[in-house]
This record gives structure tokens, C-alpha cells and sequence, in this order.
């Protein structure tokens, strides 16, 4: 069935609109102002406007299914989103994301129970899992950030050289994958 582009107006939007949608109004909406927030909120916005397109990308790529990678890749961040606060965003964020689509009522227990594994399991990017769509959430999220200026600097000073080497080594695999030339800056 063909589906009308909704720029995401109205009241026709899909199950995986209806999710960016709202978490960019969660975004806007968090009283929490960027003083005190750990990331910005314009970063947040982007962050998780260009994982979703990352996500795509890669789904298509690897013969995924793209809703649940773009479901995965928008509500990754959902704790940092609602809180201000990037401390166990991950776990905070599938314990968040699980009551928010429940109240929704368009996905299966099943659907939800696999997203909030998704937005667990996300910072874990030294651990390869199982689950394909757990991989390319990751990919997703740590392919993203390498774009960011400064961000080879960040990771060097924030992670161990051990984390480090899993998460070069996944933007290394990405960059293949979307066919971008090899940059020795990630290579360890
Ligand atoms: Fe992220």
C-alpha cells in the first residue's frame, strides 16, 4: 500500500512517524534548560534526526527491517532526551521507552520488548550481539557521532583504549559499508 508523505503533519502519520515526532516534542518540551543539560538540545535534535537516517541506510543495506531500526535509533537517546542527564541513559531509556509505546497502542509486546532491548543494549559497543538490530544501532550511533567535529578527541579522552579500539573499529566497518574511503584517524 502506497503511504502520502506527511512531513509529519496531521494525523495520518505512521507508527515510526508518530514515534520521531513525538521525541523531538520531547526534546523541545524537557523543561530541563541546556545549562543544565549533559548534551545540548540542539545536539539532540540533530543526534537523533541523523542516527534515524543512519539507521535507514544501514537496514537497507543489511536487508533489515527498517521501522524497528529507525524506532531503535530515534528512542536510543530518549533518556538524555526527557532528563537532561546522559548517566545509565541507556538502561534509564528502556525502562522509559517501554510505558510510552505501551500507551501508544499500535505496537505488539513482542515489538516493544525488542525496541527497549535495542535502547539497552546501545552504549554496550564493545559487545557484538546476537541480534542484528542491536549491531546496527550501535553502528548507527557511533558512525554518527565520528562526523561530529572533534569527535576522534572525545573518544580518545573519554574511553578507554580498549573501548576505544570497538568503536573505531565499528566506524571503520561502517564506513565500508556506505562505501566512504578509509580514514586512518580510526584506525588504532
Ligand atoms: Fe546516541
Amino acid at each position: 500500500m502506497s503511504q502520502k508523505y506527511t512531513h509529519f503533519k496531521g494525523n495520518h502519520l505512521s507508527r515510526s512517524e508518530l514515534v520521531q515526532r513525538m521525541v523531538v516534542e520531547a526534546i523541545l518540551q524537557s523543561p530541563v534548560p541546556d545549562e543544565k543539560r549533559d548534551w545540548s538540545k540542539v545536539f539532540e535534535l540533530k543526534h537523533s534526526s541523523s542516527v534515524v537516517q543512519t539507521a535507514c541506510m544501514l537496514a537497507q543495506k543489511r536487508g533489515l527491517n527498517q521501522e524497528m531500526a529507525v524506532l531503535g535509533a530515534v528512542l536510543h537517546d530518549i533518556a538524555v532526551f526527557k532528563t537532561g542527564s546522559a548517566t545509565n541513559h541507556a538502561i534509564n531509556g528502556a525502562n522509559i521507552v517501554t510505558p510510552i509505546l505501551q500507551r501508544m497502542g499500535v505496537f505488539s509486546d513482542e515489538e516493544i520488548g525488542h525496541i527497549a532491548l535495542l535502547v539497552r543494549e546501545h552504549s554496550n559497543k564493545h559487545l557484538i550481539s546476537a541480534d542484528s538490530l542491536v549491531e546496527l544501532v550501535k553502528d548507527a550511533d557511533v558512525f554518527d557521532c565520528s562526523l561530529l567535529e572533534g569527535a576522534y578527541d572525545a573518544y580518545r579522552e573519554q574511553k578507554s583504549s580498549e573501548i576505544v579500539a570497538h568503536y573505531f573499529a565499528r566506524i571503520q566497518k561502517v564506513r565500508a559499508e556506505l562505501g566512504l574511503p578509509h580514514d586512518k584517524q580510526w584506525d588504532l
